[in-house]
């Protein structure tokens, strides 16, 4: 199948790690011209060495999205270099613990909303000038099944993600005449390194295997996962490259969930 990405230029937000780094992978893989951005510049730069290393065309910005100044000093270094953006990946997001409403204080909430939605809001801003001016783009957002189905803990995460997926909702009503297709992804558990972490050290305290916890982790945390198994950074991957690829110019303002069934409802 040609998805036609080729030297189609990409920003992938959060690109240097977990389901962001897949993204960018896949996307290079395919032959775009994509650009990533994080905080931390060590595992940018990995990331960029892995995926040039794979002849990938891959550029990494160092761009804190809570913060305006970084976000226009990314947009234009790639405008400078690639002219415009043809599409975009709002991936980059924090999670912050399993915290409960009482334990949360309103300034967790306002920095965990100013990366997961205003961070996204502050970077679509910048880029909806030069997607309308060239009468193309696409542009996914990454929520999470906890944006429809959401835990009884850390709600300001699902506030934010259920946000994203409203957010999706308008823009695909107001761009699509200028060409511009705007979806979501919304995947569940899927196994990034940090989480892959997080689960061995759970294992350890638990005396337990590897398998051991994360069947454990699925049974109490994802029990509704009816494939009974994490996601893949590449199953995440493979929708995106779907989504914004000419097989899909029909699809706007949809939530696509990759969740191996947990979601209950249609
Ligand atoms: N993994 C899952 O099971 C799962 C399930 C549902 C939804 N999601 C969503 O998928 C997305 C990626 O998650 P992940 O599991 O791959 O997370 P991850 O491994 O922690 O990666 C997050 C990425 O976002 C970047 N980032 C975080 N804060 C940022 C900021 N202020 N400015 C710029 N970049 C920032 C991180 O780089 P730095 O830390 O260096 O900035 C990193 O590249 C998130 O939106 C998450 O909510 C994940």
């Amino acid at each position: 199948m040609n998805l036609n990405l080729v030297n189609k230029t990409v920003l992938v937000t959060g690109g240097s790690k977990g389901i962001g780094k897949g993204i960018a992978a896949a996307l290079a893989a395919e032959g775009a011209s994509v650009i990533i951005c994080g905080r931390g510049e060590e595992a940018l730069h990995e990331a960029e060495k892995e995926i040039k290393q794979e002849g990938g065309n891959i550029l990494a910005i160092k761009a804190d999205l809570s913060e305006q100044e970084d976000v226009d000093h990314l947009i234009s270094s790639i405008i400078e270099r690639y002219e415009t953006i043809d599409i975009l990946i709002n991936n980059a997001g924090v999670v912050s613990g399993f915290d409960d409403f009482e334990t949360l204080q309103i300034e967790d909430w306002q920095k965990l909303f100013d990366v997961n939605l205003f961070g996204t809001v502050r970077v679509t801003k910048a880029v909806i000038p030069y997607m309308k001016k060239a009468g193309y783009g696409r542009i996914i957002n990454i929520s999470s099944e906890s944006g429809v189905q959401p835990d009884a803990f850390m709600p300001h995460y699902n506030a934010s993600k259920a946000a994203l997926i409203n957010f999706t909702k308008s823009l695909s009503k107001a761009y699509a005449k200028n060409g511009i297709l705007v979806n979501t992804i919304s995947p569940a558990f899927i196994m990034t390194p940090l989480l892959e972490t997080v689960l061995k050290e759970s294992a350890q305290k638990q005396n337990m295997t590897f398998d051991e916890a994360v069947q454990e982790f699925l049974l109490n945390h994802r029990p509704h996962i009816e494939v009974k198994r994490p996601g893949t950074v590449e199953e995440v991957a493979s929708a995106v490259l779907y989504l914004v690829s000419d097989n899909a110019s029909f699809i706007n303002g949809v939530n696509l969930r990759v969740d191996g069934g947990s979601v209950a409802s249609q």
